[in-house]
């Protein structure tokens, strides 16, 4: 990655009337139905912007949208890039240095993770105030990384407390649950087996995914304040464990997604 492979694909935005956007959204898996809120929307596929990462064939339908949701101006990634679909940390985190540089000065970042913790049920949302990266690798561990900011990136505290804040106070208000609690970060994308969710439970996990952490830790060396939530779409019970239902997955992520949606729309007014 170089400063002007990032100001092209900068450039090839801001003519297609990617403007200053004010926020940034990353969509997880089976979370799409936020983009039907988007108005007077300018579409990008991912393809189509220099030096993205190329989409694989699974993931044609990735694209970067511009447009407003109320008073605010957004891009939001419908579809995101997994390590493992064979991209690196790289790849997977060039997404959010481009919505920096186009100007967002919040990000917020959805997916769809397992529930460690069972006081947690799948249809929950759990709001993340800590990970733990179990990726085995850093976005951040590269040659020409001091171009781009610190090396030695602070991350006492990766969530911003002041959105946290606000978004507990919104779901009180609108009777929505909203768990709180530490995302482990996981490369997948076999599931996890029995004892590895023994494990993620001592190491002090509530929910394990296969994203979100290199995202958030690159948001941490742009200093860019990140509200992130987990959709809790299965319960990974050591004890009672069945086998993994990817449709079921996608269909809870689907139908848990208006409460996400209601939750974005309301702190978005207060931001
Ligand atoms: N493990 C890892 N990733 C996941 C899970 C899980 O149980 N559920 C949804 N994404």
């Amino acid at each position: 990655m170089t400063k002007k492979q990032l100001n092209e694909s900068v450039e090839y935005l801001k003519k297609k009337g990617f403007d200053t956007p004010e926020i940034g959204i990353v969509l997880g898996t089976g979370l799409g139905q936020l983009v039907e809120e988007i108005e007077n929307s300018i579409e990008a596929h991912y393809n189509h912007i220099p030096y993205f990462p190329l989409a694989t064939v699974e993931f044609h339908s990735g694209k970067l949208i511009y447009g407003t949701i109320g008073d605010k101006t957004v891009v939001v990634m419908q579809g995101r890039f997994h390590l493992y679909e064979g991209y690196d940390f790289l790849d997977i985190t060039y997404p959010i240095r481009v919505m920096h540089q186009l100007g967002i000065k919040k990000l917020f970042v959805s997916n769809a993770a397992g529930a460690i913790n069972l006081d947690y049920k799948k249809g929950d949302i759990m709001l993340i105030e800590d990970h733990i990266n179990l990726q085995g690798g850093s976005p951040l561990a590269f040659k020409n990384v001091a171009e781009f900011g610190d090396r030695f990136v602070d991350m006492s505290e990766p969530y911003d407390l002041n959105m946290r804040n606000k978004i507990e106070a919104i779901a009180k208000k609108e009777g929505i649950t909203l768990q709180k609690g530490v995302y482990a970060s996981v490369v997948g994308p076999q599931l996890e087996t029995k004892a590895e969710y023994r494990m993620l439970k001592i190491l002090g996990a509530d929910a394990v995914g296969m994203s979100t952490v290199p995202e958030v830790i690159v948001a941490n060396h742009l200093r860019l304040p990140i509200m992130a939530v987990s959709v809790l779409t299965d319960e990974c019970d050591p004890d009672n464990l069945l086998p993994v239902n990817i449709a079921e997955i996608i269909e809870i992520a689907g139908k848990t997604e208006p409460k996400m949606i209601k939750l974005f729309k309301e702190l978005m007014k207060e931001i």
